[in-house]
């Protein structure tokens, strides 16, 4: 059964935030409704496939977070880790080998320590960007996804396309 407001979000599958069909040349840059905003505040995170690329959506403190499903380093399912904070910044914890990845800028964290200087305290510091990030926009209590546009190669690509991706796998 639908709550109020599903169908319409449903109903906007193919359609971008204006209501106009989408051109299929274009179809990949369009925003996805994905589902509803009550709901996602309730369970704190959902999954969709957004144009053929598996995601997931984190709602932390007030804010959504969109990134490629599979963890960059091997696949791992970040639907399923912890969110906490390292150095002040909001991480998915993958649930398969604990890399930290931010959940505003999907960069890869660690700590380092400097190996002439053992009692140093040890840093947390930067990979640079490693998980695709998307773009989460609300309209009238539906959650729209955008998918990145970012030209540069990023290493969950890898899972999230070709040979490797894998849609609505069982984790
Ligand atoms: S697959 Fe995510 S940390 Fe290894």
């Amino acid at each position: 059964m639908l709550l109020p407001g599903e169908e319409s979000c449903l109903s906007t599958l193919s359609m971008d935030l204006d209501g106009s069909e989408q051109d299929p040349e274009v179809k990949e840059y369009s925003p996805v409704c994905v589902g509803r905003e009550d709901d996602i505040k309730k369970s704190k995170r959902m999954t969709a496939v957004v144009h053929d690329r598996e995601v997931v959506i984190f709602y932390h403190k007030g804010e959504y977070h969109a990134m490629d499903i599979r963890c960059y380093h091997s696949g791992g399912p970040l639907h399923l880790g912890e969110i906490e904070e390292f150095d002040g910044r909001p991480c998915i914890v993958c649930p398969w080998h604990k890399y930290k990845i931010t959940l505003a800028t999907g960069e890869g964290l660690y700590q380092s320590i400097n190996p002439r200087d053992p009692s140093a305290k040890p840093e947390w510091c930067s990979k640079g960007v490693k998980q695709r990030i998307h773009t989460v926009t609300v309209d009238n209590g539906n959650i729209y996804v955008t998918l990145s546009k970012e030209p540069f190669k990023c290493d969950s690509d890898f899972y999230a396309t070709g040979d490797f991706k894998v849609i609505q796998s069982s984790f």
